[in-house]
Formats: C-alpha cells, sequence, structure tokens
C-alpha cells in the first residue's frame, strides 16, 4: 500500500485498481502508514516496506485470545458461551473460582456474627439487620456473591433450583419474598437475620459495581434503617469501603467486601469486617501466561502447573483448570483481623511466578489488553498494576485500553487494527458480548 518505483510506473487504470484494494485493506488506516508521501519514487528497503503495522503472518482469527475477569456467558442465565470460549486453539478465561469464594464470603459473614454476638446486636431486638449492595444483577460473580451471603445467613429464597440472586428494594418487616428471616442459634438464643435491603449499585450513566452509587444508598438506608443495621455486605470493596466511608466506619458498623484491594485490607485495622482475596496475583499471572505460553508455541501449561525455564510454577492450592470449560480460576481466601497483615500490599507479584524470562528464547511480542471500566477500584487499584508488574517479566509488551463501564463500543472502536498485535486480552462490558470483539478478529 505504498508508493513504489513499480507502483508510479503502472498505467492510470491499474492505479486506480490498486489504490481501491488499498482502501479496502485494514491497514490502510495504520497510523504509521507512510503512503501519504505519494511523490517518493524511491523502492522502500526491506524493513520500511513492512509499515502494514502487521506483527506477522498470523490471522488475527488465530491469535492467542484471553478472556478474564468477565467470563463469556450468557447474562440470564449464566450459561457459558462456549463459542467465544473456543475461539481458537488458544482462546482460555482466567477468573477466579466463584462459588468457593462467595461461600467463604457467607461464612466470614456468619462468624463475625457469632464472634461478635455480645455486641452486634445495635438496638438490642434480637434481629440481626444487614444490608447488600449488588454489583451487577447480570454478572456470574456478583450473582454468586449474594447467594453466598443469603445461603450463609439463611435468607435465601430457592428459584429454579437456586437461590435468587435478585436485589429485594428494601424489606425493613421481613414481608419480602425475594428473601426470608434467617434463623442463628448462638449461645443457646436464637436470633433473627433480616435482610434489610439489598440493591444493585449502579449509576445513571449505566456503570455498574458503582462504588459512589453504593456511598449514596448506605445515606437513604441507614436514614430509614439507623440502628436496626447490624451488619453490611457488599459484593466488592469498591462498594464496600465508600460505604464504610460514608458510614458504618463512624457507626461502628461491620462492613464486608470482597477483593482484598490493598486500602481494603488497611481499613481492617480500622474496623472493615473483612474481605476475600481472590487472587489477582495469580490470576493477573495466568492472564498474560497463557498468551506467553500460546506465542512460544508451548504447553499451555509451562509457567502454570509445570515448572519453566525460569522456575516458574503455580502450586494445586492457588488455582484450578478446567479443560471443559477452558477457564482457569484462581482459589480465594477469607482477609479478616487475624490475617490481614499478609495481604495489604495487592499489586505484589506472587513470588512463585515471578522469576524474570530470557528475551533471547521469550521474545518481546504486542498485546492488546482493556480493563472494561477504568474507574472500577479493584481492576484500576489491584489487577492492573500486576499486569504491568507481570508483563515486564515475562515480555510482553501490552497496550492497555481502559473503558467507560457503559458501552462496548468505547472500547472495540479502539481495537481498529488487531494486526498491530500478537494476542489480546479482553476484559468485556458485559459478559454476552463477546461477538462484539471476536467479530473484529474475524475480519
Ligand atoms: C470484582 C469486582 C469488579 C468486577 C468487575 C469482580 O471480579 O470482584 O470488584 O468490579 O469484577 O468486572
Amino acid at each position: 500500500m505504498k508508493m513504489n518505483k513499480k507502483f508510479v510506473s503502472l498505467t492510470m487504470v491499474a492505479m486506480m485498481g490498486l489504490s481501491l484494494a488499498a482502501c479496502g485493506d485494514n491497514e490502510s488506516e495504520s497510523a504509521d502508514n507512510n503512503n501519504a508521501d505519494a511523490t517518493n519514487t524511491e523502492a522502500p528497503t526491506p524493513e520500511a516496506d513492512n509499515s502494514t503495522g502487521d506483527s506477522s503472518d498470523v490471522a488475527n482469527k488465530d491469535k492467542p485470545l484471553v478472556w478474564f475477569n468477565r467470563q463469556p456467558s450468557n447474562s440470564s442465565t449464566g450459561e457459558l458461551d462456549m463459542a467465544a470460549l473456543s475461539f481458537n486453539d488458544n482462546t482460555y478465561y482466567v477468573g477466579f473460582d466463584a462459588n468457593q469464594g462467595a461461600e467463604l464470603q457467607g461464612a466470614m459473614i456468619k462468624e463475625y456474627i457469632e464472634a461478635n454476638i455480645d455486641t452486634i446486636d445495635r438496638n438490642g431486638d434480637g434481629v440481626i439487620g444487614y444490608v447488600l449492595a449488588i454489583g451487577d444483577i447480570g454478572h456470574n460473580d456478583s450473582i454468586a456473591r449474594t447467594r453466598g451471603v443469603r445461603k450463609a445467613l439463611g435468607t435465601g429464597v430457592e428459584k429454579d433450583g437456586e437461590i435468587d440472586s435478585d436485589p429485594v428494594g428494601t424489606n425493613a418487616d421481613g414481608s419480602a419474598t425475594v428473601v426470608q428471616d434467617g434463623t442463628l442459634e448462638i449461645g443457646g438464643k436464637t436470633y433473627t437475620v433480616r435482610e434489610l435491603a439489598s440493591q444493585e449499585m449502579k449509576n445513571s450513566a449505566g456503570a455498574t459495581w458503582d462504588a459512589a452509587t453504593a456511598g449514596n444508598a448506605i445515606g437513604t438506608w441507614s436514614s430509614s434503617f439507623g440502628d436496626q443495621i447490624d451488619v453490611i455486605a457488599s459484593n466488592n470493596d469498591g462498594m464496600g469501603m465508600s460505604m464504610f466511608n460514608a458510614w458504618s466506619k463512624e457507626n461502628k458498623v461491620a462492613t464486608f467486601g470482597y477483593d482484598a484491594n490493598s486500602d481494603a485490607v488497611a481499613a481492617i485495622a480500622e474496623g472493615y469486617g473483612g474481605t476475600i482475596s481472590q487472587h489477582a496475583d495469580v490470576q493477573a499471572y495466568l492472564t498474560l501466561r497463557v498468551l506467553r505460553n500460546a506465542l512460544d508455541g508451548v504447553d499451555v501449561d509451562t509457567g502454570i502447573g509445570t515448572a519453566d525455564d525460569a522456575g516458574n510454577v503455580l502450586s494445586a492450592d492457588v488455582y484450578t483448570y478446567n479443560a471443559d470449560e477452558r477457564s482457569y480460576y484462581a482459589l480465594n481466601a477469607a482477609v479478616t483481623a487475624d490475617n490481614y497483615q499478609d495481604f495489604t500490599d495487592s499489586t505484589k507479584v506472587y513470588e512463585p511466578v515471578s522469576a524474570q524470562l530470557d528475551e533471547s528464547t521469550h521474545a518481546s511480542k504486542k498485546v492488546w489488553l482493556d480493563i472494561y471500566n477504568a474507574s472500577d477500584n479493584f481492576l484500576s487499584s489491584t489487577y492492573q498494576p500486576l499486569l504491568q508488574n507481570y508483563d515486564d517479566l515475562l515480555n510482553l509488551d501490552v497496550e492497555y485500553i481502559g473503558g467507560d463501564g457503559q458501552t462496548e463500543s468505547n472500547i472495540t472502536n479502539r481495537l481498529g487494527n488487531p494486526s498491530q498485535y500478537d494476542a489480546f486480552a479482553i476484559n468485556m462490558v458485559k459478559t454476552d458480548n463477546a461477538a462484539s470483539y471476536t467479530s473484529l478478529l474475524s475480519q
């Protein structure tokens, strides 16, 4: 698509034909394309000739692809989108075990109530009241966490064989049908547990898991429920910390989140109840590692279950691999007042996989990676800094794209020239939207 001697010597008709072909070629839009200089009649050197921006001869549809944090799936039924998960032979998902983490979160809250029963019932009415911040009603991790809390506290109601994860709105008197009053026997006494309120924290522009919305919600809830609120549960730390800072810290109401972001872990010293580490240090590694392995043409287990040439390896207690789902899942750990000192820096690489790869045998490659919402607390304060630590160790030159959390096109618009990259790492706005990306790679 550039001008050279041969090109300018062609007849007018042939030239027009070629120009049209050039326009149909998406490389012609590449920013570093030098075809603007139409008067240059000098034959280009072989290097200069490679001005299309192409990273390799591999077709985009065959390049390694990893989905992370949002698993391609139906947001209503949770059914996995296997077409997206097996887009090509080098496609994987990296996330964490949502059900195991959700159980841990529920158990952590229940244990806290049991251990603090003497002081927890703030108005002494025998009802342990809690409010719940829901991240995204169509996100499988969010759904699992809502179910985990309701299951542990006995407030869940079954619907189609599973605990209903719908928000209750408000439920001051316990008469709602989405949830029920649970009971806990503690020290020979029976307490009622009630989900006083829950809602999806979605802002007016459509962003979910929205921390500011949660901060406002606790204002509304505390003015209607006051000292009926004994515990706060949140699907993540971003929303949990927003509620803690706005209200529960001052009112000494234990607040529980998820993600083990550094600020939330630090807040445990000031009364934040606890959080769950989803082992983001392992997930961020796996996200880039599966790409590295595919680019190196080695077995996908290299540096994962099998030590690589630098000695990097993960043990089975920190992740699982489900071949049918083509998914890697990191395992979760509860972080409470008992152990939070071990989790103070959420951006620190996981030591067993922290050895630098040799660039002579693992040449630098270009990766396109997006974070669906640049202002998501977990992704921006924990996950991305970890990715940035691992990309150096794995010799990957990653271009990070930050989305607005609302529209897929805000991100896909910035995947205009996939040919410039060797591999892709995708974090979708909505788990249903994998085809918006794979269609670009299939063109
Ligand atoms: C995290 C949330 C985050 C969400 C974004 C979840 O895994 O726990 O904090 O907002 O991913 O997709």
